[in-house]
């Protein structure tokens, strides 16, 4: 028999596929999100859709925010993959409040009703923000952490409440440190998608500062398989990530060739809060976990590029 499950978030990017997954898996998956407007929740919306059919999902339209909505959400729950929040670097920059109460306190929320209703566990999307300024690399879990922006403050904010609910109450919590992941329907703020699109129109593609920043990009369906092995694991944190990393002027160059553009590269003033290198060392999820990356950011690239214009195509949808 399969277990009752809640995907928060479920309606985004990295959401809908772990739904898609624990449906097909067998599994009752309840879907808390609240549709917001970060970006177009037209494709939310798309995301879940697909499912509405199925006799062992459902859909509740609500914000983590809200106590009483996360208590029903919550309640007979097994385990919950906690993925809501508001994502995105430069967003941070520009409203941290927003994002401290949304990734810091909703997930405060999220672990005080798990452990309300008694939820076994609980997978947390943390996140390669986390580790800010470099030290060394690759990052290990045990890196210090020193987030540059908002953002990666309010997700290990988050992820300390996780470890502290495990130490203290003996919810069983596992932190998953994912590093840019990037797939078909994944969010249109990340620069592969915006690369992506914009060389499919021969469009110049912008980087911010001198594209030497380095970036360790995760494909979609590693990100689902890593979920799925953590629903078996009782604690821990994981970085989730390819292992190899590259620069965002060899990503833009590789998307150009792929895509066979006449896009060029121009260079913009460098953004504030974006972290200078990410790149993970994966030992510990492939001991623990049994988890390795099977998609290189090449083969990534091309099936991604093949969702977009087969999607773009006339009379294509979704
Ligand atoms: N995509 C990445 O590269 C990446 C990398 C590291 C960590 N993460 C983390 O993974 C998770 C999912 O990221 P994603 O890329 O799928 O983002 P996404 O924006 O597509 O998904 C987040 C979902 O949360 C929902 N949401 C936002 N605020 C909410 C609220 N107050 N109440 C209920 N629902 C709310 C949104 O509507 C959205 O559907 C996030 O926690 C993010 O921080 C993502």
């Amino acid at each position: 028999m399969g277990n009752s499950i809640v995907v928060t978030g479920g309606a985004g990017f990295i959401g809908s596929y772990l739904v898609e997954r624990f449906i097909n898996d067998g599994h009752d998956v309840l879907c808390l999100d609240n549709f917001d407007n970060y970006y177009d929740p037209a494709i939310k919306r798309d995301n879940v859709t697909r499912f509405k059919n199925k006799e062992n999902f459902t859909l509740l339209k609500g914000d983590i925010l809200d106590r009483d909505m996360v208590h029903k959400a919550l309640n007979g729950a097994d385990c919950v993959f906690h993925l809501a929040a508001q994502a995105g670097v430069r967003a941070s920059v520009k409203d941290p409040i927003k994002v401290h109460e949304i990734n810091t306190m909703g997930t405060l929320n999220i672990l005080q009703a798990a452990l309300d209703c008694g939820v076994k566990r609980l997978v947390y999307a943390s996140s390669s923000s986390i580790y800010g300024k470099v030290k060394y690399l690759p990052f290990d879990e045990s890196h210090p952490r020193v987030p540059v922006s908002p953002y990666g403050l309010s997700k290990l904010m988050a992820e300390e409440y996780c470890r502290i609910f495990s130490e203290i109450y003996g919810l069983e919590t596992v932190s998953l440190r994912y590093f840019t992941v990037y797939g078909p329907r994944m969010r249109p703020d990340l620069a592969i998608s915006i690369f992506a699109n914009r060389a499919l129109q021969d469009l110049p593609l912008e980087i911010f500062g001198p594209g030497e920043k380095t970036r360790d990009f995760t494909y979609i369906d590693d990100v689902v398989c890593a979920n799925a092995l953590a629903m078996k694991c009782n604690r821990g944190v994981f970085n989730i990530g390819s292992g190899h990393r590259i620069s965002v002027k060899e990503l833009a160059e590789l998307i150009i060739q792929l895509t066979g553009s006449r896009s060029k590269i121009v260079f913009r003033e460098d953004a504030r809060g974006d972290a200078q290198h990410t790149w993970a060392n994966t030992d510990r999820a492939k001991v623990k976990l049994g988890w390795s990356s099977k998609v290189g950011i090449e083969e990534g690239l091309k099936r991604y590029i093949k969702w977009l214009t087969t999607r773009n195509s006339p009379g294509a949808k979704g």
